[in-house]
């Protein structure tokens, strides 16, 4: 059986957004800048992706939505048009947390670099920010706080109407990543008061390569890609209609079905969290309810989640060791440790992300393999061993 279970690394288009794709590059392949009618019935199709984008967030308008090539380029871009753009008003402060993306992470270390002060928060043990620290954090000088709407690693969904309230009240720019959360949970950004928004397409069944940034009109956003004045002059390059227009397909699709496609896989992450509950010395990682709806990640004392992962490969389960972003490196995750998982228990974690296209048949697959492959690297590892002849101490209860 072949189980992809690797949704929050990136999912497969949907028909209906390869279909789109496919469309416009038969129909709608004129430059949407140019006045000829080729480049013309391009900007419809384009300023129909805009809005239908806009709808399914909330925003007001259509033009607060500026199209980016993925998540990454939209958190770079929110970041730095928050923290330079309001550097000459005496506010070089930025509050995050640190178990944010590494598009947010490596950034705001960029931004240290050019003399802003960053505070990192680090959530409470169910990796959920108190919002008390947020309040606590905010300064005189706070430029910006960005927070992650819901965590790719651990799934863990943050109280972003109380930050967005919290930071209107101080007013402080927010800015959220919802890479992981759009089309999963109910986003408003107007009700949510949230500045900025980051979004990814192919994450909810969209093409590679496509992202949004939200910038409510009255944010400036600064460029961080210069040249023609595609998308309000913020973003140069020629816009790639078929991605967009196919992002905005698979959003609206994710939207529509939102509440039963999540209840379907909200019942199969619970399955899969029940059925790994009695294998002992391990834990689930994140709020076992304020947790993405498709997302299970279990720590398992004594073996190496990269061990597991390449096994469970070997029985057709793909899944992740960490966030895709860093499977390459055996460091562990910094989101685990970030929210106080041990090192011990975070070597020997994996990710499961589950989608709609998932089984409850291929869930029960899941759970004989994983209980299978634990128990027998633990008894192949001398680690193992150490705990079991207490020359160790378990770090997580049995
Ligand atoms: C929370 C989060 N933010 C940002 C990104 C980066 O998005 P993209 O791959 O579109 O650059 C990812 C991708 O893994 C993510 O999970």
């Amino acid at each position: 059986m072949r189980v992809y279970a690797d949704n929050a690394a990136t999912t497969y288009m949907s028909e209906a957004a390869k279909a789109k794709f496919i469309e416009c590059l038969d129909n709608y392949n004129g430059n949407p800048n140019s006045l000829h009618s080729d480049g013309q019935r391009t900007q419809e199709v384009l300023d129909e992706a805009r809005q239908t984008v806009a709808d399914c967030i909330g925003a007001a308008r259509a033009n607060e939505i500026y199209f980016t090539s993925g998540g990454s380029e939209a958190d770079n871009q929110a970041l730095i048009s928050a923290a330079r753009g309001l550097a000459p008003n005496g506010k070089k402060h930025l509050i995050t947390t640190n178990i944010e993306h590494h598009a947010i992470l490596h950034t705001m270390r960029k931004l240290e670099g050019e003399g802003f002060e960053v505070t990192y928060l680090a959530p409470q043990a169910n990796g959920i920010v108190d919002i008390k620290d947020v309040e606590d954090a905010i300064r005189e000088d706070t430029a910006l706080v960005s927070i992650m709407f819901a965590n790719n690693e651990m799934g863990a969904v943050q109280p972003i109407a109380e930050i967005g309230a919290l930071c209107k009240s101080k007013g402080v720019l927010f800015h959220t990543d919802a890479v992981q959360a759009v089309a999963h949970l109910p986003i408003d950004v107007q009700a949510m008061n949230i500045d900025m928004l980051s979004m990814s397409a192919h994450k909810i069944h969209g093409p590679k390569g496509i992202g949004a940034l939200y910038a409510r009109n009255g944010v400036r956003l600064l460029n961080v890609i210069e040249g023609g004045a595609q998308e309000r002059g913020k973003r140069a390059g020629t816009i790639n209609v078929p991605a967009i227009a196919s992002m905005a397909v698979a959003l609206k699709e994710g939207c529509d079905h939102m509440e039963e496609n999540m209840a379907y896989v909200r019942k199969l992450r619970d399955r899969l969290i029940e059925g790994l509950k009695d294998i002992p010395y391990s834990q689930l990682n994140g709020d076992p309810v304020k947790r993405l709806p498709g997302n299970v990640n279990y720590s398992f004392e004594g073996v190496e989640g990269e061990s597991l992962l390449l096994h469970l490969d070997m029985y057709g389960i793909e899944c992740s060791s960490g966030s895709a972003c860093t499977s390459e490196s055996l460091d562990p995750s910094h989101v685990l440790t970030g929210m106080g998982v041990p090192v011990e228990a975070a070597h020997g974690s994996l990710r499961f992300s589950l989608d709609i296209d998932n089984t409850e048949e291929q869930i029960d697959y899941i759970i004989e393999k994983v209980h299978s492959v634990v128990e027998r690297y633990r008894g192949m590892s001398p680690y193992w061993e150490d705990l079991e002849t207490g020359k160790r101490e378990h770090c997580i209860p049995e």
